[in-house]
């Protein structure tokens, strides 16, 4: 019994789909619902450095920032996840928003924006279904649009003189600022640094069950640092890429000194 609970739980964390479980059923807690946007240039370019044959479907407009999830989230922690798996992810319940979830929450990785909706549906929807104004697919969807046009980074940024290029440098703090003043609560955000780089990816807002913004402190988060009092995985010593292109100048120039190097080092 304790094994099996034991089992389940751990590989829960390790977010394996296929468990059943039933030992964990009865509830699934959370504190808070992260809403996350990300920038579908730099996605897009972390899909195509995963395999090079990938291809992007990007949004039609090229300022748009667009919505990863909504997730609802117990601090410190990744869960609750697939909180009912018979209430699976159907288009036709959100048809009447469709032509906006396309344009607003697209699949930046794969064609079909299905894949991207059920998943999201599927593992953080059906637990953010015990909120009544989330409590159908087309709410839940519904709530992330709203989000999105209320709280659209891009114009938030733009406010503060950030705008997308290949070339430029940001202070992580300036980012940061621009987005604490506008929404005046704590947000976290999410840079992509692998290769060696700081490529700003996502920004999440904390919104509480009331559906109020709050700060996002104490969520988890992926090689989260705090530096100072800012929410972050960015590396604050180096300037912050905010791509207009996912394929820039930029990324060769690293390749290139990579391949430098490696040259030095082996001759
Ligand atoms: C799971 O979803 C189905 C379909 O909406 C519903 O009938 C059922 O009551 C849900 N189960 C739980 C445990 O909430
Ligand atoms: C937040 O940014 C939006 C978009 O630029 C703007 O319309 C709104 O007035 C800003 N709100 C505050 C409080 O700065």
């Amino acid at each position: 019994m304790y094994a099996k609970k034991f089992v389940a739980c751990f590989l829960t964390l390790l977010n394996f789909d296929f468990v059943q479980p039933t030992v964990l059923k009865e509830d699934h807690p959370f504190d808070l619902v992260i809403f996350t946007q990300f920038w579908p240039q730099t996605v897009c370019k972390e899909w195509k450095e995963h395999n090079p044959s990938h291809t992007c479907a990007m949004p039609a407009k090229k300022d748009s920032w667009t919505i990863h999830g909504v997730w609802p989230t117990k601090l410190g922690t990744k869960t609750p996840a697939f909180c009912n798996r018979t209430w699976l992810f159907d288009p036709e319940e959100v048809r009447p928003i469709e032509k906006d979830l396309l344009a607003m929450w697209p699949n930046i990785e794969v064609e079909s924006a299905y894949t991207l909706w059920a998943h999201e549906w599927n593992k953080h929807g059906t637990c953010a279904a015990v909120l009544e104004p989330l409590n159908s697919q087309l709410k839940y969807f519904q709530q992330g649009l709203t989000w999105l046009q209320k709280y659209f980074i891009y114009d938030i940024l733009k406010e503060a003189n950030i705008v997308p290029s290949d070339n430029k440098e940001y202070r992580i703090e300036d980012i940061y600022q621009a987005v604490l003043k506008n929404v005046s609560v704590r947000p976290a955000i999410e840079c992509d640094r692998e290769h060696g780089g700081n490529f700003i990816v996502e920004v999440r807002l904390c919104f509480s069950k009331k559906l109020e913004l709050v700060d996002c402190d104490g969520i988890a988060f992926h090689d989260m640092e705090e530096y100072g009092s800012i929410l972050t995985n960015c590396n604050p010593n180096s300037g912050v890429y905010y791509l207009e292109n996912a394929v820039p100048k930029t990324v060769y120039v690293q390749l290139y000194k990579l391949l430098s190097w490696l040259q030095w080092f082996t001759l």
